[in-house]
């Protein structure tokens, strides 16, 4: 079955511009990344009985598509570096019943995927690559997103490039693609004319007024309104249990596809920047004696989403953040961001990921989108830099 007739010039112009730009793939763009997640799931016939690997140190949002198919979530513990999977612990949480790993490159930095990709050809299982925190980043020179049987990026407010919402599907899995368009054509929803409305407002209200300096006032006030049900929000109240809601399998709209063709336009700039800003942040983090980003260069050249930093006394600096127009972010705030998930409901039991938890205790990130310049960083590290480091 074929859906494309149901999609406008627009929307198919930037499924192509965006495969393009990862050669040989396919895209489909859905309403947010959780969508996307739930499309390759579904297409992969995850059901019941299924076990999913996935690092405990994410987004709640990510584990709904798996519970949604009655699937069991199994979290694997991150390395304290990248943040990423521990792939040392991966094969203990590999039974007969596994079926998927996700990879999530966490704040850019890319999965070890060699090591994944062999844990998982062992035992045929598939790997989907969460590039929601990663747009651009290679490992031994390959652009993830093309490791897995498929890949899903995200959109929304705060991610490499932002449409206000979405999500991308991306696959070279030629059985995988037809299996998603007809389950596009089959299932997915529209957005409402009322949500298309309220995200476009949204979205020149993001362009007209965000800056660094208002950012946390405004994710306040945004957050209050979500929950009003007055804007249309990252997440509903309704998305915090693993409960799936009639309108959940949502197409994307044309103004977030006219928005990711402008985006689309602009990224090797909005890379080049991140980098350049990242290096800045190193810089002036070396400049005080704290820590900075430690990678394995020989294998990975991240373009960060965020810049990540541990620090003593995390709430107390978040909400000093707030007061002083500084946009300081606080992925992840446990296991299972945000903090008011119910992780019981989620199979994750405190313990399981210490790696993890502690990060979640630690970390908070920095700016490194398009507004960020010279003297947002310079602000933002004299700011984090009096508080406790953690080495
Ligand atoms: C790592 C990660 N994956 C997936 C998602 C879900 O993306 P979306 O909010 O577009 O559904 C998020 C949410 O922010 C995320 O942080």
């Amino acid at each position: 079955m074929d859906n494309r007739f149901n999609k406008s010039s627009a929307i198919l112009e930037y499924e192509q511009t965006f495969a393009e730009w990862f050669v040989g793939h396919k895209a489909f763009a859905f309403w947010k990344g959780r969508v996307a997640l739930y499309a390759i799931l579904r297409a992969l016939d995850i059901g019941p009985g299924d076990e999913v690997v996935l690092p405990g140190y994410t987004c709640v949002m990510d584990v709904n598509p798996i519970k949604y198919l009655g699937a069991t979530p199994v979290y694997v513990d991150i390395e304290p570096v990248t943040f990423n999977m521990n792939v040392k612990l991966l094969e203990e949480k590999i039974t007969a019943n596994t079926k998927v790993i996700i990879a999530q490159h966490t704040y850019g930095y890319p999965c070890y995927m060699d090591a994944i990709m062999n844990i998982a050809d062992k035992s045929s299982i598939s790997v989907i690559e969460d590039c929601c925190l990663a747009f651009g980043s290679t490992y031994k020179g390959k652009i993830v997103g093309r490791f897995g049987k498929a890949a899903y990026f995200s959109f929304q407010w705060n991610k490499p490039y932002t449409t206000g919402l979405g999500g991308m599907v991306l696959t070279n899995d030629s059985e995988l693609a037809e299996t998603i368009e007809s389950l596009c054509a089959k299932e997915s929803c529209k957005p409402s004319k009322k949500e298309v409305l309220m995200l476009a407002a949204q979205l020149a209200i993001y362009r007209a007024f965000i800056y660094p300096r208002t950012t946390a006032f405004a994710q306040s006030v945004f957050r209050y309104l979500t929950k009003k049900g007055i804007v249309v929000g990252s997440s509903k109240p309704s998305e915090y249990e693993p409960k799936m809601t009639s309108d959940f399998f949502k197409a994307v709209s044309g103004i977030q596809a006219r928005s990711g063709l402008k985006q689309l336009g602009k990224i090797d700039k909005n890379i080049a920047h991140r980098k350049k800003m990242a290096q800045l942040y190193d810089q002036l983090l070396e400049e005080k004696d704290w820590p900075i980003r430690q990678y394995d260069t020989s294998v990975m050249e991240p373009v960060m989403v965020r810049y990540p930093v541990r620090i003593g006394e995390k709430a107390k600096a978040l909400a000093e953040a707030a007061k002083a127009g500084i946009e300081l972010g606080s992925w992840f705030e446990c296991p299972l961001h945000p903090i008011e998930t119910p992780l019981e409901a989620y199979d994750y039991e405190p313990g399981m990921c210490p790696e993890a938890e502690k990060a979640s205790n630690e970390v908070v990130n920095l700016p490194l989108h398009p507004r960020v310049d010279e003297k947002t960083t310079k602000r933002s590290v004299e700011f984090i830099t009096r508080f406790t480091k953690v080495t």
